[in-house]
């Protein structure tokens, strides 16, 4: 088989870091590898399938010879550098928002909309979406197809992991802290100190009300399930966790009458969903549990009480694996035929 030489954009990030992880876990078959990274990682190396890869800084010619290009340092890097990524003749998988609302480019959830993947040596730029979206949809995608999706709002209780390594840190070095007796009231990376808090906002706010990352969800979700007319309506929370988001679902269903085994069964037989019996101890997946994980996690699964075409859910994943690096994967493995 023909080797994929390869480049990631932001390696030394949370997100880069997994992608190096999930090469190696999943055999990519790579060829050479090219890792970028700011000015402040020159002399770093790491180690990819047992190579050490010096990083390297961004500069003009620097894809030339690769085949795909993954990027994830932000939306700035990725609207100058993408596009000559794509000139270069390789396939950029996008993780940033960049171009994710941009018609001209997919945004992709293999399990979900892969036919819309282009075939290898077609170079172009892929989005990979936001990581509260991506399990949002492979949870929907199943019952849409089945049942009809009438429309969709969820609450997100999200990981500080998806405010990067910074958030990370944060949360460690401030909880150590606070756990001393000092009061912590400011935050370097949040809108409001992230020890034993949770924080109602990700991202900045719109004229009516909605953060970044709530208008993200809403738009993505409708363009990815292909339901431009779908009503969904988000709340995103940050909470004091370290990986994993986790979203309380109400999915409004075209199709009456479902019993709580149609739903479960639907989404048990769907590509990248494992249902979590309620038998199973604790009875449904926690932020811990997804963590290091690949499946997008769903349990308590019942309808509402006072519309019977409603039905309520508990979905959990990991966002730096299916939320960011493996869906950036999969993209690439469903393009290459790997898979
Ligand atoms: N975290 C998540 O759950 C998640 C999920 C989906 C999408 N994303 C997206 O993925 C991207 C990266 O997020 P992250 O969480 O991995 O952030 P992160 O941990 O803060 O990493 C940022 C990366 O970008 C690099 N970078 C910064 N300035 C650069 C420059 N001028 N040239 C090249 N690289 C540069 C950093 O390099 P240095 O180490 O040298 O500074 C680092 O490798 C963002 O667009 C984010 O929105 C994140």
């Amino acid at each position: 088989m023909k080797k994929i030489n390869l480049g990631v954009v932001g390696a030394t990030g949370v997100v880069g870091e997994t992608f190096l992880q999930l090469i190696e876990e999943r055999e990519f078959p790579a060829g050479e590898i090219r890792l970028f990274a700011s000015e402040a990682s020159q002399g770093k190396t790491r180690n990819c399938q047992g190579q050490d890869i010096a990083i390297q800084t961004l500069s003009e010619g620097c894809f030339d010879g690769l085949d795909l290009v993954f990027f994830s340092s932000g939306d700035d890097i990725s609207k100058e550098w993408a596009p000559k990524a794509m000139a270069a003749g390789a396939i950029a998988v996008d993780n940033s928002a960049a171009f994710r609302m941009d018609e001209r480019f997919p945004l992709v959830v293999p399990e979900v909309n892969g036919d819309l993947l282009p075939k290898p040596g077609n170079a172009t730029i892929i989005a990979n979406p936001n990581c509260s979206t991506i399990q949002l949809v492979v949870a929907l995608a199943p019952l849409a197809k089945k049942y009809g999706l009438k429309g969709v709002r969820v609450a997100s209780y999200q990981s500080v992991s998806g405010a990067g390594r910074n958030g990370i840190e944060e949360l460690l070095t401030s909880t150590r802290v606070a756990l001393e007796g000092e009061d912590i009231t400011k935050s370097e990376t949040f809108p409001a100190p992230i020890p034993f808090n949770s924080i109602p906002q990700i991202g900045r706010f719109d004229d009516a009300g909605f953060c970044t990352e709530e208008v993200k969800i809403m738009k993505e979700t409708s363009k990815i399930l292909r339901l431009p007319n779908l009503p969904v309506s988000a709340f995103t929370v940050r909470v004091p966790t370290l990986n994993s988001h986790a979203e309380a679902v109400w999915a409004t269903l075209e199709k009456p009458d479902l019993s709580v085994a149609d739903v479960t069964n639907t989404l048990k037989s769907a590509p990248g969903v494992e249902v979590t019996a309620p038998n199973e101890s604790p009875g449904y997946p926690t932020q811990k549990f997804a963590s290091g994980r690949d499946p997008v996690y769903v349990g308590r699964i019942h309808r509402d009480l006072f519309d019977k075409n409603t039905w309520l859910m508990w979905v959990v994943a990991d966002n730096l694996r299916k939320g960011a690096a493996l869906n950036g994967i999969q993209i690439a493995e469903h393009i290459f035929d790997l898979k």
